[in-house]
């Protein structure tokens, strides 16, 4: 997608980088990330309109640290040095670098700092606030040429500046939400310095992408897996609005859904002429797990199974030439490879015979979590696919515990149905990052009217996190829980008891098998 204006992220080891990208692109501009190891003239011919270094965990001054060529200072080309992308820019212009001689200019946190709102880094942001440091080094000695922009009560040289080359560093990270304005500075260096025009708009790229898989695509076949997850989704209605009935959507339906779930992404696709492949196999899956208890044990028995399904399902399709893979942008960024071929191992590619050849394509390779999120409104998809919140491959089978029947899923799904719409007309859907029920394989005595029961406990479980490696459970209000708890036991038969799960993880984990 060269049509837009470019800003190059050189990564040099930061745990910001992709933060960093995000807020490249929420300015309306594109960018990519490219290791620093990427050869200098692969990274020229990228014609960047702006460079920015992300920070990194190491010490410029030693030779192991990642470095750069000095070269890359002499394209004309304006760059923003983070953190540890300030110390390197000042170092290889000729600044000196050094560790930090005393606490007071090692910096972690929150720091207040001051700015020279003169300098075009800082135009129209106010002349204090606070910035998020990290770092352990020190500019000795700034380059010449290079003046300095900003301080903090314990650093002279917060930012600096040589404006008549549009050079920048900074020793914060304006990427993240603790910084004030961050997003304001970086907008100042994309707009004020780079000369961006703000040409990366979600509709553009998708005509774009539209057009660039008919390119691709030609009169070929087209089978995609589709999980009813958000990028599996936005993947297809990519293709269909590309291709229409060249496409084969093959969704494996394995019964575990959550309420309605199975119909709603079957009506999603209704409006494209494309072959839409429902499968229902619910009671094959069930066959598969009748008497199983054990968490890993159901897992591998739902791949397989899928993979079974799914091959049978495809292998009707005749011959494909291209398989759509959901690999979204983070997932290249991590692999650390840049441009190389990420296939994630994914179930429904496993799943076709050897002697199958057929071209990969990613379309949503290029694209953030969000923009994904945002494609998918493009296309038309509705509100309930795109906000989609993540929901593991076996699906409920692992928020059932002990054995799977029919019985305890529709038991589950209503109760779980129940919970989300209380976390909905609360407002807390979008807050609350995954948020579903458990059917604990406990049962405990209640009493309803004047009988004795002797029902199922179920778990509600909430969680906020960025990243699902670690996550706090969530501070629903107690009215809500109220209301949830109240109407599960008063709406749903074989429940008498609702727990809500208060353990972060670690030590737990997110989902309960
Ligand atoms: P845990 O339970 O490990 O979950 O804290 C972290 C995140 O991963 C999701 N998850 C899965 N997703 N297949 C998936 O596609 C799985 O087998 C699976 N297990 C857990 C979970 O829902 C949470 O978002």
């Amino acid at each position: 997608m060269n049509n837009h204006q470019y800003v190059l992220i050189i990564d040099f080891g930061g745990q910001y980088n992709q933060l960093i990208a995000r807020r490249v692109r929420e300015n309306n501009v594109y960018c990519e990330v490219k290791p620093y190891t990427t050869p200098l003239e692969e990274l020229k011919a990228l014609n960047p309109i702006g460079i920015i270094f992300t920070g990194g965990p190491n010490s410029v001054y030693l030779e192991e640290s990642p470095h750069i060529s000095k070269e890359i200072f002499e394209w004309g080309v304006p760059v923003l040095g983070i953190c540890y992308g300030c110390q390197l820019m000042a170092y290889t212009l000729g600044g000196e670098v050094t560790p930090a001689q005393d606490d007071s200019a090692r910096e972690y946190g929150k720091t207040k700092t001051y700015y020279n709102t003169d300098c075009k880094l800082f135009q129209g942001l106010p002349e204090e606030g606070i910035s998020w440091m990290s770092h352990s080094d020190y500019m000795a000695r700034v380059p010449e040429g290079f003046a300095l922009v900003a301080h903090s009560d314990a650093c002279p040289n917060v930012a600096i500046a040589d404006e008549s080359r549009g050079f920048y560093g900074v020793q914060y990270h304006p990427e993240v939400n603790h910084t004030e304005h961050g997003q304001d500075m970086l907008h100042n260096f994309l707009y004020n310095v780079c000369g961006a025009v703000g040409d990366w708009t979600m509709e553009d790229y998708c005509k774009t992408a539209i057009a660039a898989v008919r390119e691709q695509v030609g009169d070929g076949k087209v089978l995609l897996g589709l999980s009813g997850g958000v990028d599996s989704s936005v993947a297809a209605a990519l293709l269909a609005e590309a291709v229409g009935n060249q496409l084969t959507c093959v969704f494996v339906d394995h019964g575990l859904m959550r309420k309605n779930e199975g119909d709603e992404v079957e009506a999603a696709f209704k409006k494209w002429d494309i072959n839409f492949v429902r499968a229902d196999a619910e009671q094959r899956f069930l066959d598969k797990l009748a008497g199983v208890t054990e968490p890993e044990k159901k897992r591998k028995i739902i791949g397989a199974e899928f993979i079974r399904v799914f091959e049978e399902e495809s292998s009707k399709v005749g011959q494909v030439d291209f398989l759509v893979q959901g690999t979204i942008y983070p997932d290249v960024i991590e692999s650390g490879k840049g441009d190389a071929a990420v296939i994630k191992s994914h179930h429904n590619v496993g799943g076709l015979p050897d002697d199958v050849q057929f071209q990969i394509i990613e379309p949503l390779r290029m694209l953030f979590k969000d923009e994904v999120r945002q494609l998918g409104r493009e296309l038309g998809l509705p509100e309930y696919l795109v906000m989609r919140q993540p929901f593991p491959g076996p699906g409920l089978a692992i928020r059932i515990i002990g054995e799977i029947t029919k019985e305890k899923a529709d038991i589950l799904r209503d109760a779980d149905a129940i919970f989300r719409e209380e976390i909905s007309n609360a407002g807390l859907q979008y807050s609350i990052n995954q948020y579903f029920a458990v059917l604990t394989n406990m049962r405990s005595v209640g009493v309803m009217g004047d009988a004795r029961t002797y029902d199922y406990t179920l778990a509600l479980r909430g969680v906020t996190t960025t990243d699902f490696m670690t996550a706090d459970w969530a501070r629903i209000p107690y009215e809500v829980l109220d209301k949830a708890s109240s109407r599960i036991v008063n709406e749903v038969a074989g429940i008498n008891r609702i727990v809500y799960d208060i353990t972060s993880k670690p030590p737990a984990t997110i989902e309960w098998e």
